[in-house]
């Protein structure tokens, strides 16, 4: 056989057609797929992932890579690339196929008790499949390997590298810091929103999100807008990139925040070198990154009133009736408003993190053991209390309100925090290295902040790993300090609180 760089590319290439159909499919499934579709489409979904693993993990791979390991005619980006592929071979040849299929199996059983479990307010229905979950989980971590905590096993498939030691001290600045923060807060006045939930016509809302996504600079000859009912973002190439939305004509909130969100994972995706295609160099290098990318544009940027400044007449053009009698400044209040609330998804950007931590605390628990299936309910109830002051009203709108654990999702949530600090750190950089940034915001020019994005994150793919690409584009690793600064220099004065 071959095993030269030319032979792992067309590997790679290979194995992306294969996986990047698959996705053109699951794509599909959610946009346009007729419901009597769905049992043939998790069948040819489930043949594609089953020939893609059947050609990632067949012995002529591990050989092909063992011997560019030795290769010392390879250049820095291909050795690198190289030893990431090698990385998830050896990942994926930890899995015994019994183990992946009762996984499949175990996972499709939980999907149906959680639904019937969260409709029905019974937790009970659940708990005996995430009991499953959870012993398979356990012995995931085990078949991974891990040096500390079994849980680092889980966390490092979504972001390399990541422990609980870390996240421990990371989440315990946040505690510190935040918990006091919300709570001075939530003593105070609260702004008027309501106005947000008058009636605004659907096809309006989509032509504005149209508009804000042409001055992100989403290129829509790589790419395309449609609605789905839970708004996400995928992938078939640099070149393809698809972005959906959510649409509520009484919350204008949702579709103009999934828009610029989704939009600024898209911006990561389309920025990716198009020659690096199916190689690691092409890809996104962690979900936590990921998230960075599109919390930056939804939040320093898509919530400021810089942006809003520019935007907001636009808006009032589009919904004349609803927001004449509405200052710029008073949509930016309402638009920041920030209030403990059950739900994750619709929380705000300072209490969401307790959403996450609170997750993060449980599934560590569960799968070091120390924490009982049966006492999970009110171990999540009493943590809201303790973070947020706020009493779960029932099971629905707490530990079953997630779609994740059902799809046996362990190690995910805090990904989604991590975003966000990374997101805070990234653009205090990005302050720092534009002159005017804020200006250009306000006319809407914002191709020097995609550009400085462009050249310091989504041109490297997986080239470093978080970490490293953290300490180069900021000189220091992630620090919550960043996200901290950014969250009084907004919100206390948004509260009229001193801010000493
Ligand atoms: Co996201």
């Amino acid at each position: 056989m071959e095993t030269s760089y030319k032979a792992y590319k067309a590997l790679l290439n290979k194995l992306s057609d294969i996986n990047y159909s698959a996705a053109v499919l699951g794509w599909d499934q959610e946009v346009y797929m007729p419901t009597k579709g769905a049992d043939r489409r998790a069948q040819q979904l489930s043949t594609l992932s089953g020939i893609s693993h059947e050609l990632f993990t067949a012995e002529t791979t591990g050989t092909l890579l063992e011997a560019l390991a030795k290769d010392a005619s390879l250049n820095e980006e291909e050795q690198a690339n190289v030893k990431e592929t090698a990385r998830s071979y050896k990942d994926s040849k930890k899995y015994p196929t019994e183990f992946v299929m009762l996984m499949s199996r175990t996972t499709s059983e939980a999907f149906q008790a959680w639904d019937k479990a969260r409709k029905s307010n019974d937790f009970s229905v659940f708990a005996p499949f995430l009991q499953k979950l959870i012993d398979l989980k356990k012995h995931e971590c085990k078949l991974l390997g891990y040096t500390e905590h079994p849980y680092d096993a889980l966390l490092d498939q979504f972001e390399r590298g990541m422990t609980c030691k870390q996240l421990d001290t990371l989440f315990d600045e946040v505690k510190r810091e935040l918990v006091p923060l919300v709570k001075q807060i939530a003593a105070c006045k609260q702004n008027e929103h309501a106005f947000l939930h008058l009636h605004f016509d659907k096809q309006k809302q989509w032509d504005f999100g149209i508009d804000l996504l042409k001055q992100m600079q989403y290129d829509f000859e790589s790419g395309r807008q449609d609605v789905s009912s839970h708004p996400f973002t995928t992938s078939f190439s640099a070149e393809d990139v698809r972005v959906t939305t959510r649409i509520n004509e009484t919350d204008l909130s949702e579709m103009i925040w999934s828009c610029i969100h989704e939009g600024g994972h898209a911006l990561y995706e389309q920025g990716l070198k198009a020659d690096n295609y199916g190689l690691p160099s092409g890809e996104a290098v962690s979900l936590g990154i990921h998230e960075s990318q599109s919390r930056m544009w939804e939040n320093q940027v898509g919530r400021s009133l810089a942006y809003w400044k520019k935007n907001y007449p636009t808006l009032q053009g589009y919904f004349p009736e609803q927001l004449k009698t509405i200052s710029v400044e008073d949509f930016y209040k309402a638009i920041n408003v920030v209030q403990p609330s059950f739900i994750r998804t619709s929380a705000d950007e300072l209490t969401y993190h307790f959403h996450i931590i609170i997750r993060y605390e449980l599934e560590k628990a569960l799968i070091e053991g120390s924490l009982e299936m049966k006492d999970l309910p009110a171990a999540w109830n009493k943590k809201y209390k303790e973070y947020l002051g706020i009493d779960v009203p029932s099971d629905a709108m707490g530990v079953l309100q997630d779609i994740h654990w059902s799809h046996g999702g362990f190690g995910y949530f805090a990904t989604y925090s991590l975003g966000s600090f990374y997101a805070a750190q990234f653009f205090a950089q990005a302050q720092k290295d534009i002159p005017g940034l804020e200006a250009q915001i306000e006319k809407g020019e914002l191709s020097n902040l995609l550009q400085w994005l462009r050249t310091n994150i989504h041109q490297h793919g997986k080239r470093y790993n978080p970490n490293e690409l953290c300490k180069r584009v900021t000189g220091e690793e992630l620090r919550f300090s960043h996200f901290l600064a950014y969250a009084k220099n907004k919100f206390l004065p948004l509260y009229g609180i001193d801010n000493k």
